[in-house]
């Protein structure tokens, strides 16, 4: 049973929703679990668990290839987890979603697909100080390919984008920008109306990485008006190796197929080729259809608790946690925007990130720890890593003032 979408955060049933992970309930070195890595991977309700059990006890066939019962309903369970995928984040087409392995699949398969197509020698591609190395190396490996310019929207000290010198970069020759959401060190909520409108107003697309948004935040890409928007399955508590690219029809109907090989064609002869339609066109090989029924599945069940009231009471524990660690001496917040999801990263003074992960996992307490993949905005911290607890909606406030007696045991044993 779970609560409604109008259910405001001080009456999140917070003990109901505890129960749907069952993870939840496991001990970490004898004590009980406090799982603070939600924006590595996040936790599985048993919803999701069951979608994927029913479909390998009752559904498992291949899609788009047989006359027969069981490969024709799969097909249609399928397609319907698209549709699902579609609905929510507010694409116009349900053809406008493709099914990849995850975020980082999704940039791949733009940075060689529209990058074969629209970048040339002497083109402009601008990204971010903040992103993630998967929004960062396959454009700098295209750059490289094309003789093309990387450009980097340099932040401030609190983690914001400098929203001026963003503008600065944009010039005749920028042929895409490719941006974060939110970032998944600081936490940090771009201003994406702003970026895309001045982007636009060039006719240059805009490529979000959405990985850290979508289990915070309700995205609808036709409001934002992004070209496309890349999320991964398993941070928005469905299954690992699952992702999607939401692409506007204009762009991937120009785009040349990524992976090519069964599935993405009309007919083959060895003189000539003609690919599919969107989206097969960029679905190479049997898909990961236990991923595609596991997402839908994980995406039902948020939606009936509602995003805004996801938010609402993770920027409570947000707010919670941020008071607390800027009372301990010593310790000080990488990234303090004004505009922040649940992600809070921190140093320590004298004290290396590592051996504070070390004790606080003896302590059941899993935060990660290093540079989170953005070696780049490290070195704009003049830092060598971070630790970093970020929460999802079935963290509580006890589990916080726990964590915050272990951060300070820590700190008193490593000093
Ligand atoms: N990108 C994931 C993270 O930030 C793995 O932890």
């Amino acid at each position: 049973m779970l609560p409604t979408k109008s259910m405001s955060a001080g009456t999140f049933p917070i003990q109901k929703i505890r129960a749907d992970f069952p993870i939840l309930s496991r001990k970490v070195n004898g004590k009980p679990l406090i799982y603070f890595d939600n924006g590595a991977t996040a936790q599985k309700p048993q919803a999701v668990i069951n979608a994927i059990t029913h479909y390998y006890t009752h559904q498992n066939a291949n899609i788009h290839r047989g006359v027969h019962t069981l490969s024709q309903e799969l097909t249609v369970v399928y397609e319907n987890a698209r549709a699902t995928i579609q609905k929510h984040i507010n694409a116009k087409n349900p053809h406008e979603i493709i099914f990849t392995k995850g975020t980082t699949d999704s940039i791949n398969l733009v940075a060689t697909s529209f990058g074969k197509k629209f970048i040339s020698e002497g083109d402009e591609i601008i990204v971010s100080a903040m992103e993630h190395h998967s929004n960062i190396l396959p454009w700098q490996q295209l750059c490289i390919e094309k003789g093309a310019t990387l450009k980097v929207i340099p932040i401030n000290e609190s983690g914001e984008l400098m929203l001026d010198e963003y503008k600065n970069l944009l010039t005749d020759n920028t042929k895409l920008v490719a941006i974060t959401h939110i970032s998944n060190v600081l936490g940090t909520i771009n201003p994406l109306e702003q970026i895309i409108e001045w982007a636009h107003s060039r006719n240059i697309p805009v490529l979000v990485d959405g990985a850290q948004a979508v289990p915070h935040t309700i995205v609808d890409v036709q409001k934002l008006d992004a070209d496309f928007y890349c999320f991964s399955s398993h941070k928005l508590f469905g299954p690992t190796g699952v992702g999607i690219l939401y692409g506007k029809e204009k762009y991937l109907n120009a785009m040349p197929p990524y992976q090519v090989g069964g599935g993405t064609i009309k007919t083959v002869s060895f003189d000539k080729t003609e690919y599919a339609d969107l989206p097969l066109k960029f679905e190479a090989g049997t898909p990961h259809i236990e991923g595609a029924i596991g997402l839908a599945a994980a995406i039902n069940y948020i939606n009936e608790i509602g995003l805004s009231a996801i938010s609402q009471y993770e920027n409570e524990l947000l707010e919670y946690a941020t008071r607390a660690l800027n009372k301990i001496e010593g310790v000080k917040i990488i990234g303090t925007s004004k505009n922040k999801a649940s992600v809070i990263s921190f140093v320590v003074e004298a004290i290396h990130n590592f051996d504070i992960g070390t004790i606080l996992d003896q302590l059941g307490i899993a935060v990660r720890t290093g540079h989170h993949c953005t070696q780049p905005l490290m070195q704009c911290y003049q830092i060598q890593g971070t630790v970093r607890a970020s929460f999802a909606f079935y963290n509580t406030t006890e589990e916080i003032d726990f964590f915050i007696e272990a951060l300070l045991k820590a700190i008193s044993m490593l000093k």
